[in-house]
């Protein structure tokens, strides 16, 4: 019987050491928690350990865009509270820039300095913008408490930065990101190249659920979109929520111009193949308009673009095969490929485990078997050759997003891509699969990679890659009440 008790209160005091243990301190900086991982690199740098690591190196801050020069692109986004209308007027309490949302769209071109002033007005928590995909400068990249403080009611932020990528990207607040983009903190991004093409439709499809409404382009209906047919036609499709969104195009054929806003080597011309895009994620679809109507749509829902008809979108009655861009175009050279010296080497995999998060007990995200915060730290030197194996254990969709970085995806379930080079920075990793990623460490800083599902997010699923010698002065918490997810 004693012992029966005594087992009993073990029991329970283990428990409720582990539960104390997993509360989340209300301040902390966000390389004194986790565990440093090298990859089998060199660990030059936390040998002192962590506690004061977060003291030493660089500040992110110097980490900053070309801070003289007229820019040639300035932009102002203000974050307030407003209503907006969906396509069918139904309001919806949103968090916007500039009163709308989808926020304003930014298009600037290659080489461009682009400047952009944030404020807030009145949204409680704060606001950043992040610039998803766009490998910025550290100091620019807008994560709170990592890279800057929340901007709070009244303040303001500057961000300078050259664009040196082309694409389609996006913009989001990431501060209580989970809430505040779901709420409407986001808009599109579109850096166009030096020669822009003859000009065409070039258009930026936003998928977004606003109050479990899907909706493109805030358009919870079919809208309807007349256009000279031979026009070639470029649809910069944008998944903003945290789920994969599956469109189809049907009543042409069409070419998958770029994934990630890097365009696909010699894209073959498909059609009735659906495509999904990561929570996250970007795909570019090229066509020419034919004399017949076409309708881009997002499957199981209402919303739709109807080219060149009033027919509200044909349901897709078969079931479509989903683009694969594994073993899509053509090869062409790449700077590494798998059989690239590399410097290091990770593991990052996802799977469940019970335990406490943040002082809720449950079946927990876990990175390589560790709840957040004791989640890994990558520790990586400028130049190194990274590769990393992206498993995920779950049942669950986990987009994966580097922040900083262009990863070029190496293999799937241990078959190697073999078509156009394939560069994310959003990776869709399904359950049961396996990725093997690769990216130079060719951009200074303390990177979030965390999951785009941002609920799974703010539930833990988020760890960082930081690069020796670099520190951050900013807190999680602390004055600005900062919170990246
Ligand atoms: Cu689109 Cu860390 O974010
Ligand atoms: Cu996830």
């Amino acid at each position: 019987m004693a012992a029966v008790v005594l087992t009993a209160v073990v029991a329970v005091g283990w428990l409720g050491v582990m539960w104390w243990d997993s509360r989340l301190p209300g301040t902390y900086n966000v390389l004194e928690h986790g565990e440093f991982e090298h990859g089998g690199g060199s660990d030059s740098g936390d040998l002192v350990g962590h506690v004061h690591l977060s003291q030493l190196g660089e500040s992110v801050t110097t980490l900053h865009g070309p801070p003289r020069g007229t820019p040639d692109a300035t932009f102002a986004l203000t974050a307030r509270q407003a209503t907006i209308e969906l396509g069918s007027g139904r309001p919806v309490q949103a968090l916007t820039f500039n009163g709308r949302s989808p926020g304003p769209e930014l298009r600037v071109r290659q080489g461009d300095l682009v400047k952009v002033t944030l404020r807030n007005e009145d949204v409680e928590q704060g606001v950043t913008v992040h610039w998803h995909g766009v490998d910025v400068p550290n100091a620019e990249d807008g994560v709170a408490g990592v890279t800057q403080d929340a901007v709070l009611p009244g303040e303001k932020h500057v961000y300078r930065f050259r664009a040196k990528q082309v694409g389609t990207f996006w913009y989001h607040t990431h501060q209580v990101s989970s809430r505040e983009v779901r709420r409407g903190l986001f808009g599109a991004l579109v850096i166009e190249p030096t020669e822009r093409d003859a000009a065409g439709l070039d258009r930026v499809v936003l998928a977004h659920t606003f109050d479990g409404l899907p909706t493109l382009d805030g358009n919870d209906a079919a809208h309807r979109l007349d256009v000279e047919p031979g026009t070639s036609a470029r649809l910069r499709l944008v998944n903003t929520d945290n789920s994969p969104h599956r469109f189809t195009l049907t009543g042409t054929p069409f070419r998958v111009l770029a994934v990630d806003g890097t365009d696909l080597n010699e894209p073959d011309a498909i059609r009735d193949v659906a495509i999904e895009v990561a929570g996250g994620g970007r795909v570019d679809l090229g066509f020419t308009v034919p004399d017949r109507p076409v309708w881009l749509s997002l499957a199981d829902t209402r919303a739709a673009l109807a080219f060149n008809t009033d027919q509200a979108a044909t349901p897709v009655a078969v079931e479509l095969p989903t683009f694969d861009p594994a073993d899509y175009g053509e090869p062409a050279d790449t700077p590494f490929d798998a059989s690239s010296p590399f410097d290091r080497r990770f593991e990052l995999t996802i799977s469940r485990k019970p335990g406490f998060f943040d002082g809720r007990p449950g079946l927990q995200w876990a990175i390589n078997g560790r709840i957040f915060p004791d989640v890994p730290v990558f520790h990586v030197e400028r130049g190194d050759l990274v590769e990393v194996a992206i498993s995920n254990k779950t049942d669950a969709d986990h987009p994966m997003h580097l922040h900083g970085h262009h990863v070029l995806v190496l293999s799937r379930d241990g078959k190697p891509t073999s078509g156009t080079p394939w560069w994310a920075d959003t990776l869709n990793v399904e359950p049961g699969e396996e990725y093997r990623i690769a990216f130079r460490a060719d951009n200074p800083g303390i990177w979030m990679d965390h999951c785009h599902n941002l609920l799974h997010a703010a539930d833990g699923l988020t760890m960082h890659v930081a690069y020796a010698g670099v520190s951050t002065p900013f807190v999680v918490g602390g004055e600005h009440h900062n919170e990246p997810e």
